[in-house]
């Protein structure tokens, strides 16, 4: 199992940068230019997950580079070597009553790491980047209950359910309900 201390490390330049190094895997941030890595692994958690994501392939492969590009800047990935094989978004919200709170989205550990605390390692990653400025006091995210991994993984770390939306998704003609969690810092 992954033992990650997250934290913010201070860079050689001297500007605070967030990090996280496990054994084999880094929590890091990608820059815009690695674009196409991102498109990649969201579209293959699109394509393996479909019942836990709100969007789906056929909308996301669509999108253009300066869509990528605007998005990456919200993520955190896990790198083995060099190799994106998981990744989470920490959105913080930009409207005067809001900017309190950050949203989750976007969580996915590639089939072949899972189970081996990469996805732990990203979500207390997500978590230290929103405490760090002191200024959030809740996260929040949307999960599909029958993602049962993801369910409990945010129940382990502090979400609980403030809401259900009914029938808020429709998969391949199932519908499926979304829970509304919170965790407050
Ligand atoms: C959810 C997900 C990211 C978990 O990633 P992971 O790297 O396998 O998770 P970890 O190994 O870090 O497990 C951490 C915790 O998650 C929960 N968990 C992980 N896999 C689980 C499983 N198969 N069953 C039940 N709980 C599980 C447990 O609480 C676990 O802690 P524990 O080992 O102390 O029991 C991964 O399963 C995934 O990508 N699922 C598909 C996409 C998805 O559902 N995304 C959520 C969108 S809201």
């Amino acid at each position: 199992m992954i033992k990650c201390v997250s934290r913010l490390i201070s860079t050689l330049s001297g500007k605070e940068e967030f990090g996280c190094d496990v054994s084999g895997i880094a929590i890091r941030r990608l820059p815009a230019s690695r674009w196409e890595d991102y498109r990649r692994l969201r579209l293959t958690a699109l394509g393996t997950d479909p019942a836990a994501f709100g969007s789906s392939v056929e909308e996301e492969e669509t999108y253009g580079m300066d869509a990528w590009q605007q998005r990456i800047g919200s993520a955190l990935f896990a790198l083995s070597g060099d190799v994106p094989v998981g990744m989470i978004s920490l959105v913080f919200r930009n409207r005067i009553k809001t900017s309190h709170a950050a949203d989750i989205f976007g969580m996915f550990v590639d089939e072949h790491f899972r189970g081996k605390g990469v996805g732990e390692a990203l979500l207390k990653s997500a978590i230290t980047l929103a405490s760090a400025g002191g200024e959030i006091v809740k996260i929040a995210l949307m999960v599909n209950p029958a993602q049962n991994a993801a369910f409990k993984l945010y129940e382990k770390h502090g979400f609980a359910v403030v809401g259900k939306l009914k029938k808020e998704l429709k998969v391949d003609g199932l519908f499926h309900d979304t829970y509304v969690m919170e965790k407050f810092l």
